[in-house]
């Protein structure tokens, strides 16, 4: 936090990003404030909670659109407000176009390994260019300086930086990239691959998770846009600009105190096992995940099948509960995703069902983020199986939550945070031996090795906070405007 503050000095910081940190929605009690389920938002809330500046967002949830403020700005958090939240509400066709077509049916299959095949439609890609415009001129607006700092958020928004930087040229655009980046030729698909490349190619630094990524981004800037590359400096100079791509890998706000209301690990751990009517002797494993098909759910429910399969005397006795936060769900892949889920998890339950036992427990529904703690403190394992994962924070908050240096982490290789988290027992989500194997021997993990483990994961990430992450940034921008200033006098 420190660090941030010394970097910004007085700075104005706009954040950009398609998901809104509070979404108000009118409920039968008036307006309520919910919390959304989005990595995106859990990292940079924290930043901006110890920033403060304006968040511009889409203004998802409408209820205080007409009622509580015609600005459309609102200052938040509700109960102890730091920043000000700017929505920028959509119509429709445009929610439609930009959001659930381009975004998520062409560019969010396009950048993850999945198998799902991307759609590019002429008409999404205009909503896109529009939406794009349009947040971009919400950021001028707000602009009280020429050279203000400038966080742009994901794939939502892929040419934005360039059309804040044609307007505001001094602007500090730092701009990340929470997915993802492919190889070139899966890339190369894209209609419209050279206006995405341009756009970004509007910020100052580009940030991804993994070095792959970075690279990934380098090559496909090389294959497609006449650039000058320095692979060693990692920066990108197209049209007199300067552009570094770097890795950052995103993480979480270290917890100052336990997050459970006052409930110590210990006591969660019996009160979870009590509403799920379960005993004290029942193990227990836990899945937090919007309902994506990038999450590897139907693999981790498997890996649980074969598991009970292999290790009968685990029936009646182990139950792993699938938190699975609804998502895009107006999109066909998505719903068609739900009800496989569903559909696996009753087929699962009915083969080992016993009086009430039944071993997979599926709340489709949203949680709040004091709900999820409980479960992360009760949960004797946690599965993150991603089949392709920009990070995952669900791994991180899981390991700062417990604070009695308890619980194994299951995750997948092929998560951003695979990369930092090598005593997690790594596994490929596809190979549902694997991933069985890793689930019994968690569960059957001594106490002091889950001690060893535990403990060296929660100090990676107490330590690569995620004020560190923003903090990067903002030093490797002053950086480089400070070499544009010198190459500038130079010429
Ligand atoms: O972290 C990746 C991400 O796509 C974020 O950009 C987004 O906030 C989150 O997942 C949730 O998706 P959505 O905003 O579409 O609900």
């Amino acid at each position: 936090r420190t660090l941030l503050h010394s970097e910004l000095a007085g700075d104005q910081v706009i954040v950009v990003s398609n998901r809104e940190p509070y979404i108000h929605e009118m409920t039968s009690g008036g307006i309520a404030v919910r919390r959304p389920a989005s990595g995106l938002v859990t990292a940079v809330e924290a930043v901006m909670r110890a920033c403060s500046g304006t968040w511009i967002a889409h203004g998802s949830g409408s209820a205080d659109r007409d009622v509580v403020d015609r600005n459309d700005r609102v200052p938040v958090p509700p109960a102890n407000p730091s920043y000000t939240l700017r929505r920028v509400w959509l119509t429709k066709e445009e929610e439609e176009g930009y959001y659930y077509g381009f975004a998520n049916e062409g560019l969010w299959p396009l950048c993850h390994i999945a198998h799902v095949r991307p759609v590019f439609r002429s008409g999404d890609w205009d909503q896109y260019v529009q939406v794009n415009q349009r947040f971009a001129d919400a950021v001028i607006k707000e602009a009280r300086t020429d050279d203000p700092v400038v966080l742009v958020q994901d794939y939502h928004f892929a040419l934005l930086p360039r059309m804040v930087r044609e307007a505001l040229p001094k602007a500090t655009i730092i701009t990340f990239w929470h997915i993802p980046w492919p190889n070139p030729e899966s890339f190369g698909i894209c209609p419209w691959r050279e206006e995405i490349l341009e756009g970004l190619l509007g910020s100052t630094i580009l940030g991804f998770h993994t070095p792959f990524h970075r690279k990934n981004f380098l090559e496909t800037v090389d294959r497609y846009l006449e650039t000058r590359i320095e692979s060693e400096a990692s920066t990108i100079s197209y049209g007199g600009k300067l552009t570094q791509v770097e890795h950052y890998p995103i993480s979480i706000a270290w917890p100052e105190d336990a997050q459970t209301d006052g409930e110590s690990a210990a006591d969660c751990r019996i009160a979870i096992r009590q509403e799920l009517g379960l005993g004290a002797e029942h193990l227990l494993g836990i899945g937090v995940d919007r309902l994506d098909y990038t999450k590897g759910i139907i693999e981790r429910f498997q890996a649980v099948e074969r598991m009970l399969e292999r290790h009968p005397e685990m029936i009646g006795r182990f139950v792993f509960v699938q938190i699975a936060a609804p998502s895009r769900s107006s999109l066909d892949e998505y719903q068609n995703f739900e009800a496989r889920v569903r559909n696996l998890a009753q087929r699962i339950n009915r083969r080992f069902e016993d009086g009430s036992y039944r071993p997979i427990v599926l709340k489709a529904q949203h949680h709040d983020q004091d709900e999820l703690q409980r479960y992360y403190c009760a949960a004797d394992v946690c599965l993150v199986t991603s089949l392709h994962d920009g990070m995952n924070l669900v791994a991180k908050e899981f390991i700062a939550a417990r604070n009695d240096e308890q619980g194994v982490l299951i995750l997948s290789q092929f998560t951003g945070a695979a990369r930092e988290l090598h005593e997690a027992l790594i596994v490929n989500p596809y190979h549902i031996e694997e991933g069985a194997d890793a689930l019994y021997r968690a569960l059957s993990m001594p106490r002091v090795e889950q001690r060893e483990r535990m403990r060296s994961m929660r100090a990676l990430v107490k330590d690569f906070n995620v004020y560190r992450w923003a903090g990067r940034m903002l030093v490797d921008a002053a950086r480089l405007r400070q070499r544009e200033r010198v190459m500038t006098k130079i010429r």
